[in-house]
């Protein structure tokens, strides 16, 4: 029998998983366009309520989190990797889906923005409602824009004049009723 793998917001008090969060997300990191962080970056998202995990049994196999910039203007998702072996079966969707709903109950009204080079993630964004948009529809955060510098593509993507490698992608909240 296939074993259940649980997907939910990460609690405070699960400081511990960002060590496997950060070796998943620096794995990926080689092959895809995936910004690494450090284990004491992740241990602050998952402190603060602002990551999603995926868990099978106690072993880490799928991480995200998301940021807030501009006042919560504007919520980043990022991060999102499933353990390469569990990929395709829809868990990247359903942490998505967790990073959603925790980002939204936080900031209603905040833009969502993913940006991502992602065929996966793409799709997966589409079919929540995502569009795609230019650069100049996110955040002009600088510090948001900071955390493009440990991605592989980053120096290349800079020296071509680019902002980004990855195609911006928004989910407008709903208009106030
Ligand atoms: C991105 C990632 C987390 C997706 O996780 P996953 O569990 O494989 O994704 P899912 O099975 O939930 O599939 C999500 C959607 O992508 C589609 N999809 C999955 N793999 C795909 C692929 N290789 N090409 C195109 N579409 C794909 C699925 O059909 C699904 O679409 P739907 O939501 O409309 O049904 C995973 O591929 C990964 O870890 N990639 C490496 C790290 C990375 O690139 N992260 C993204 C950084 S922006």
């Amino acid at each position: 029998m296939k074993a259940e793998v649980e997907v939910r917001a990460a609690r405070s008090g699960e400081e511990h998983l960002a060590e496997p969060a950060a070796a998943l997300i620096a794995e990926s990191a080689a092959e895809h366009d995936i910004a690494p962080r450090s284990v004491e970056w992740l241990a602050a998202k998952i402190r603060a309520g602002k990551a999603a995990v995926a868990l099978l049994g106690d072993e880490l196999v799928g991480f995200g989190y998301w940021s807030e910039w501009e006042d919560g203007a504007f919520v980043s998702h990022s991060g999102l990797v499933v353990r390469p072996d569990l990929r395709g079966d829809k868990l990247g969707r359903r942490l998505k889906t967790v990073l959603m709903e925790s980002s939204r109950a936080a900031y209603p009204r905040a833009i969502l923005m993913s940006l991502t080079t992602s065929e996966a993630v793409k799709a997966m964004n589409l079919a929540l409602g995502f569009k795609v948009v230019g650069f100049d529809r996110v955040t002009t955060d600088e510090a948001f824009w900071d955390g493009c510098k440990t991605c592989r593509n980053y120096e290349e993507t800079r020296r071509r004049g680019l902002r980004c490698c990855c195609e911006p992608m928004i989910l407008e909240p709903e208009p106030a009723g």
